[in-house]
Protein backbone atom coordinates (compact mmCIF):
# COMPACT_ATOMS: atom_id res chain seq x y z
CA UNK A 1 0.00 0.00 0.00
CA UNK A 2 1.43 3.46 -0.48
CA UNK A 3 0.14 6.75 1.38
CA UNK A 4 -1.28 9.43 -1.19
CA UNK A 5 -2.24 11.93 0.86
CA UNK A 6 -1.37 13.32 4.54
CA UNK A 7 -3.67 15.69 6.81
CA UNK A 8 -1.54 17.69 9.35
CA UNK A 9 -3.28 18.69 12.46
CA UNK A 10 -0.87 21.54 13.35
CA UNK A 11 -2.19 22.33 16.40
CA UNK A 12 -5.67 21.43 18.21
CA UNK A 13 -6.65 24.93 19.07
CA UNK A 14 -9.40 26.93 17.19
CA UNK A 15 -10.36 30.64 17.30
CA UNK A 16 -14.00 29.18 16.89
CA UNK A 17 -16.75 27.20 18.79
CA UNK A 18 -18.87 25.27 16.45
CA UNK A 19 -21.14 23.04 18.52
CA UNK A 20 -20.11 19.77 16.12
CA UNK A 21 -16.61 19.62 16.49
CA UNK A 22 -15.03 21.93 19.77
CA UNK A 23 -17.46 21.23 22.86
CA UNK A 24 -17.09 23.95 25.67
CA UNK A 25 -15.30 22.12 28.12
CA UNK A 26 -12.64 20.70 25.48
CA UNK A 27 -9.00 20.59 26.78
CA UNK A 28 -5.46 21.46 24.79
CA UNK A 29 -2.77 19.28 24.61
CA UNK A 30 0.37 21.18 26.30
CA UNK A 31 2.69 22.98 24.17
CA UNK A 32 5.48 20.66 24.43
CA UNK A 33 3.67 17.80 23.70
CA UNK A 34 3.10 19.10 19.98
CA UNK A 35 4.93 18.28 17.21
CA UNK A 36 7.04 20.82 16.28
CA UNK A 37 7.82 21.95 12.32
CA UNK A 38 10.90 20.43 12.02
CA UNK A 39 9.29 16.75 13.27
CA UNK A 40 6.54 17.33 10.88
CA UNK A 41 8.38 17.88 8.31
CA UNK A 42 10.54 14.68 8.43
CA UNK A 43 7.80 12.64 8.72
CA UNK A 44 6.30 14.05 5.82
CA UNK A 45 9.64 13.38 4.25
CA UNK A 46 10.21 9.70 5.23
CA UNK A 47 6.54 9.36 3.99
CA UNK A 48 7.31 10.36 0.19
CA UNK A 49 9.12 7.26 0.16
CA UNK A 50 5.87 5.18 0.04
CA UNK A 51 4.35 7.35 -2.07
CA UNK A 52 3.31 10.43 -0.05
CA UNK A 53 2.76 14.11 -2.46
CA UNK A 54 -0.23 15.57 -1.18
CA UNK A 55 -0.18 17.29 2.49
CA UNK A 56 -3.25 19.45 3.40
CA UNK A 57 -2.47 21.08 6.90
CA UNK A 58 -5.31 21.59 9.35
CA UNK A 59 -6.54 21.88 12.75
CA UNK A 60 -8.17 22.62 15.41
CA UNK A 61 -7.66 26.08 13.25
CA UNK A 62 -4.22 25.74 11.83
CA UNK A 63 -4.19 29.78 11.51
CA UNK A 64 -3.85 29.88 15.39
CA UNK A 65 -0.30 28.55 15.47
CA UNK A 66 2.25 31.20 14.90
CA UNK A 67 4.55 31.32 11.80
CA UNK A 68 2.76 28.76 9.71
CA UNK A 69 4.61 29.55 6.82
CA UNK A 70 7.50 28.55 8.39
CA UNK A 71 6.01 25.10 8.02
CA UNK A 72 4.93 25.22 4.33
CA UNK A 73 8.28 26.67 3.29
CA UNK A 74 9.56 23.54 5.06
CA UNK A 75 7.23 20.98 3.52
CA UNK A 76 7.73 23.01 0.04
CA UNK A 77 11.43 22.63 -0.28
CA UNK A 78 10.74 18.07 -0.25
CA UNK A 79 10.46 18.03 -3.93
CA UNK A 80 8.18 14.98 -4.20
CA UNK A 81 5.42 17.06 -2.44
CA UNK A 82 3.51 18.32 -5.27
CA UNK A 83 0.55 19.85 -3.52
CA UNK A 84 0.48 21.39 -0.26
CA UNK A 85 -3.71 22.95 0.82
CA UNK A 86 -5.05 24.41 3.94
CA UNK A 87 -8.25 23.66 5.84
CA UNK A 88 -9.32 26.67 7.48
CA UNK A 89 -12.33 28.78 9.13
CA UNK A 90 -10.48 32.06 7.46
CA UNK A 91 -11.40 34.00 10.02
CA UNK A 92 -7.93 35.52 9.80
CA UNK A 93 -7.41 34.37 6.63
CA UNK A 94 -7.42 37.78 5.07
CA UNK A 95 -4.57 38.78 7.55
CA UNK A 96 -2.23 35.41 6.36
CA UNK A 97 -3.34 34.83 2.76
CA UNK A 98 -0.23 36.64 1.35
CA UNK A 99 2.16 35.26 3.14
CA UNK A 100 0.93 31.55 3.33
CA UNK A 101 1.19 32.00 -0.62
CA UNK A 102 4.40 33.31 -0.87
CA UNK A 103 5.66 30.26 1.24
CA UNK A 104 4.23 28.05 -1.40
CA UNK A 105 1.11 27.21 -0.44
CA UNK A 106 -1.15 25.81 -3.15
CA UNK A 107 -4.84 25.40 -2.14
CA UNK A 108 -7.76 26.43 0.21
CA UNK A 109 -10.51 24.77 2.11
CA UNK A 110 -12.79 27.48 3.65
CA UNK A 111 -15.47 25.95 6.08
CA UNK A 112 -18.95 27.94 5.88
CA UNK A 113 -21.71 26.31 7.35
CA UNK A 114 -24.31 28.94 6.95
CA UNK A 115 -24.41 31.94 4.92
CA UNK A 116 -26.42 33.95 7.28
CA UNK A 117 -24.67 35.94 9.22
CA UNK A 118 -26.68 35.16 12.62
CA UNK A 119 -26.83 31.57 11.92
CA UNK A 120 -23.44 31.32 11.05
CA UNK A 121 -23.01 33.17 14.46
CA UNK A 122 -25.13 30.34 16.50
CA UNK A 123 -22.47 27.66 15.02
CA UNK A 124 -19.62 28.71 15.28
CA UNK A 125 -19.76 31.87 18.16
CA UNK A 126 -17.98 33.93 14.55
CA UNK A 127 -18.30 36.30 12.41
CA UNK A 128 -19.37 35.43 8.97
CA UNK A 129 -17.72 39.21 7.18
CA UNK A 130 -13.89 37.96 8.42
CA UNK A 131 -14.28 34.79 6.77
CA UNK A 132 -16.29 36.35 3.40
CA UNK A 133 -13.11 39.02 3.85
CA UNK A 134 -10.64 36.11 3.61
CA UNK A 135 -11.83 34.74 0.60
CA UNK A 136 -11.79 37.98 -1.47
CA UNK A 137 -8.20 38.09 -0.38
CA UNK A 138 -7.22 34.79 -1.12
CA UNK A 139 -8.95 34.81 -4.53
CA UNK A 140 -6.98 38.56 -5.70
CA UNK A 141 -3.66 36.08 -4.54
CA UNK A 142 -4.62 33.38 -7.15
CA UNK A 143 -5.41 30.74 -5.08
CA UNK A 144 -7.00 27.96 -7.22
CA UNK A 145 -9.60 26.11 -6.47
CA UNK A 146 -11.16 27.72 -3.39
CA UNK A 147 -13.12 25.13 -2.09
CA UNK A 148 -15.72 26.40 0.27
CA UNK A 149 -16.80 23.50 2.82
CA UNK A 150 -20.46 23.39 4.15
CA UNK A 151 -21.76 20.37 7.51
CA UNK A 152 -24.99 20.28 6.40
CA UNK A 153 -27.19 19.88 9.70
CA UNK A 154 -30.82 18.76 9.17
CA UNK A 155 -33.15 21.26 10.29
CA UNK A 156 -30.24 24.02 10.59
CA UNK A 157 -29.23 24.80 7.42
CA UNK A 158 -30.46 22.41 4.69
CA UNK A 159 -32.69 24.87 3.38
CA UNK A 160 -29.58 27.22 2.29
CA UNK A 161 -28.58 24.61 -0.50
CA UNK A 162 -29.58 26.73 -3.21
CA UNK A 163 -27.87 29.61 -1.62
CA UNK A 164 -24.42 27.95 -1.63
CA UNK A 165 -24.67 27.28 -5.23
CA UNK A 166 -25.13 30.69 -6.03
CA UNK A 167 -22.39 31.97 -3.45
CA UNK A 168 -20.41 29.30 -5.26
CA UNK A 169 -21.05 31.11 -8.23
CA UNK A 170 -20.80 34.87 -6.86
CA UNK A 171 -17.44 34.06 -5.41
CA UNK A 172 -15.59 31.70 -7.70
CA UNK A 173 -15.12 29.25 -5.40
CA UNK A 174 -16.34 25.13 -4.99
CA UNK A 175 -18.98 24.27 -3.01
CA UNK A 176 -18.90 21.31 -0.92
CA UNK A 177 -21.49 19.45 1.01
CA UNK A 178 -20.53 17.38 3.95
CA UNK A 179 -22.78 14.79 6.06
CA UNK A 180 -22.83 15.20 9.57
CA UNK A 181 -20.47 12.33 10.82
CA UNK A 182 -20.60 11.03 15.08
CA UNK A 183 -17.19 12.21 15.38
CA UNK A 184 -16.97 12.80 19.56
CA UNK A 185 -20.64 11.55 19.07
CA UNK A 186 -21.18 11.61 22.64
CA UNK A 187 -19.77 15.19 23.56
CA UNK A 188 -21.15 16.87 20.66
CA UNK A 189 -24.47 15.10 21.17
CA UNK A 190 -24.77 13.65 17.68
CA UNK A 191 -28.02 11.55 16.62
CA UNK A 192 -28.77 10.14 13.04
CA UNK A 193 -31.65 12.38 13.24
CA UNK A 194 -28.84 15.57 12.01
CA UNK A 195 -27.68 13.54 9.27
CA UNK A 196 -29.02 15.10 5.76
CA UNK A 197 -29.04 12.34 3.00
CA UNK A 198 -27.07 14.65 0.78
CA UNK A 199 -28.60 12.54 -2.18
CA UNK A 200 -31.90 15.62 -1.52
CA UNK A 201 -29.85 18.30 -1.78
CA UNK A 202 -28.65 17.11 -5.10
CA UNK A 203 -31.83 16.72 -5.84
CA UNK A 204 -33.04 19.92 -5.24
CA UNK A 205 -30.04 21.67 -7.04
CA UNK A 206 -31.10 19.70 -10.13
CA UNK A 207 -34.24 20.43 -9.90
CA UNK A 208 -33.57 24.33 -10.33
CA UNK A 209 -29.97 24.28 -12.56
CA UNK A 210 -30.71 20.91 -14.59
CA UNK A 211 -28.83 17.78 -14.92
CA UNK A 212 -25.45 17.73 -12.65
CA UNK A 213 -22.56 16.59 -14.87
CA UNK A 214 -20.08 14.24 -13.04
CA UNK A 215 -16.55 16.45 -13.19
CA UNK A 216 -12.80 16.27 -11.35
CA UNK A 217 -11.24 18.72 -9.37
CA UNK A 218 -7.97 18.82 -8.05
CA UNK A 219 -7.58 17.03 -4.88
CA UNK A 220 -10.86 16.26 -4.68
CA UNK A 221 -10.38 12.79 -2.62
CA UNK A 222 -13.28 12.04 -0.99
CA UNK A 223 -16.00 14.29 -2.50
CA UNK A 224 -17.98 13.46 -5.65
CA UNK A 225 -17.89 16.49 -7.91
CA UNK A 226 -20.05 17.90 -10.35
CA UNK A 227 -20.16 20.79 -12.76
CA UNK A 228 -23.81 22.94 -13.24
CA UNK A 229 -23.52 23.29 -17.25
CA UNK A 230 -25.89 26.32 -16.27
CA UNK A 231 -23.80 28.17 -13.99
CA UNK A 232 -20.21 26.77 -15.20
CA UNK A 233 -19.37 26.50 -11.81
CA UNK A 234 -18.75 23.00 -9.88
CA UNK A 235 -20.18 21.52 -6.69
CA UNK A 236 -19.37 18.36 -4.42
CA UNK A 237 -20.47 16.05 -1.96
CA UNK A 238 -18.77 13.98 0.58
CA UNK A 239 -21.38 11.24 1.86
CA UNK A 240 -19.71 9.31 4.88
CA UNK A 241 -23.18 8.74 6.04
CA UNK A 242 -25.56 7.69 3.13
CA UNK A 243 -22.63 6.40 0.92
CA UNK A 244 -18.91 5.84 2.26
CA UNK A 245 -15.98 6.35 -0.08
CA UNK A 246 -13.77 3.66 2.16
CA UNK A 247 -12.80 1.27 0.01
CA UNK A 248 -8.98 1.45 -1.52
CA UNK A 249 -8.65 4.52 1.06
CA UNK A 250 -5.03 5.66 1.84
CA UNK A 251 -5.57 8.70 3.93
CA UNK A 252 -3.80 9.38 7.01
CA UNK A 253 -3.85 11.94 9.78
CA UNK A 254 -1.35 13.39 12.03
CA UNK A 255 -2.34 14.70 15.26
CA UNK A 256 -1.03 17.36 16.59
CA UNK A 257 0.53 15.74 19.67
CA UNK A 258 2.11 13.35 16.83
CA UNK A 259 -0.08 10.42 16.42
CA UNK A 260 -0.98 8.91 13.24
CA UNK A 261 -5.25 8.32 13.06
CA UNK A 262 -5.92 5.48 10.68
CA UNK A 263 -9.14 6.38 10.09
CA UNK A 264 -12.18 8.82 11.29
CA UNK A 265 -14.19 6.38 12.05
CA UNK A 266 -12.08 4.25 14.73
CA UNK A 267 -9.55 5.59 17.66
CA UNK A 268 -7.12 3.43 16.46
CA UNK A 269 -4.12 5.76 16.47
CA UNK A 270 -0.27 4.88 16.47
CA UNK A 271 2.23 7.20 18.36
CA UNK A 272 4.72 7.99 15.87
CA UNK A 273 6.28 11.02 18.01
CA UNK A 274 8.24 8.86 20.49
CA UNK A 275 10.13 7.43 17.09
CA UNK A 276 10.86 10.84 15.10
CA UNK A 277 11.49 12.60 18.61
CA UNK A 278 14.09 9.70 19.70
CA UNK A 279 14.84 7.34 16.76
CA UNK A 280 16.95 7.30 14.00
CA UNK A 281 16.23 7.89 9.87
CA UNK A 282 15.95 3.82 9.59
CA UNK A 283 14.00 3.77 13.12
CA UNK A 284 11.44 6.01 11.42
CA UNK A 285 11.12 4.34 7.81
CA UNK A 286 10.81 1.14 9.63
CA UNK A 287 8.00 2.76 12.16
CA UNK A 288 6.14 4.05 8.57
CA UNK A 289 5.82 0.43 7.23
CA UNK A 290 4.61 -0.62 10.18
CA UNK A 291 1.84 2.24 9.85
CA UNK A 292 0.74 1.20 6.50
CA UNK A 293 0.41 -2.98 8.01
CA UNK A 294 -2.11 -1.41 10.40
CA UNK A 295 -3.53 0.80 8.06
CA UNK A 296 -4.15 -2.01 6.03
CA UNK A 297 -5.66 -3.93 8.62
CA UNK A 298 -7.37 -0.65 9.95
CA UNK A 299 -9.31 -0.65 6.52
CA UNK A 300 -9.97 -4.73 6.35
CA UNK A 301 -11.76 -4.22 9.79
CA UNK A 302 -13.99 -1.26 8.87
CA UNK A 303 -15.12 -3.02 5.59
CA UNK A 304 -16.31 -6.20 8.21
CA UNK A 305 -17.99 -3.27 10.06
CA UNK A 306 -19.99 -2.60 7.02
CA UNK A 307 -18.85 0.87 7.83
CA UNK A 308 -20.61 1.08 10.70
CA UNK A 309 -19.03 4.01 12.98
CA UNK A 310 -18.51 2.67 16.38
CA UNK A 311 -15.70 4.52 18.60
CA UNK A 312 -13.94 7.27 17.45
CA UNK A 313 -14.87 9.16 20.49
CA UNK A 314 -12.04 11.91 20.32
CA UNK A 315 -13.41 15.49 19.02
CA UNK A 316 -12.93 17.04 15.64
CA UNK A 317 -10.74 19.81 16.51
CA UNK A 318 -8.37 17.05 18.17
CA UNK A 319 -7.93 15.32 15.02
CA UNK A 320 -7.91 17.94 11.99
CA UNK A 321 -10.72 17.43 9.87
N1 LIG B 1 -19.01 15.87 10.56
C1 LIG B 1 -18.67 16.35 9.35
N2 LIG B 1 -17.77 17.32 9.14
C2 LIG B 1 -17.20 17.84 10.23
N3 LIG B 1 -16.29 18.82 10.35
C3 LIG B 1 -16.01 18.97 11.65
N4 LIG B 1 -16.75 18.12 12.38
C4 LIG B 1 -17.50 17.40 11.52
C5 LIG B 1 -18.45 16.36 11.66
N5 LIG B 1 -18.80 15.87 12.86
C6 LIG B 1 -15.76 19.57 9.22
C7 LIG B 1 -15.58 21.04 9.47
C8 LIG B 1 -14.56 21.43 8.45
C9 LIG B 1 -13.81 20.14 8.19
C10 LIG B 1 -12.40 20.22 8.60
O1 LIG B 1 -14.46 19.11 8.91
O2 LIG B 1 -16.75 21.76 9.29
O3 LIG B 1 -15.15 21.85 7.26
Amino acid sequence: MEISYLRVSVTDKCNLKCFYCRPDNSEFVPHDEILRYEEITKIVRAMTKYGLRKVRITGGEPLVRPNLDELIKMIKEIPQIHDISLTTNAITLAKHAESLRKAGLDRLNISIDSLKPDLFYQITKGRLEDVLEGIRVSKELGYNPIKVNAVIVKGLNEDEALDFVEFGKEYGVEVRFIEMMPIGAEQIHWSNDLVKPLEEIKKKIEEKYGKLIPAISIGSGAARVYKIPKLGTKVGFITPMSNPFCDGCSKLRLTAEGHIKLCLRTDDEIDIKTVVRNGTDEDLDRFIQKVLIEKEISNAKIQKSGYAFSDCRRIMTSIGG
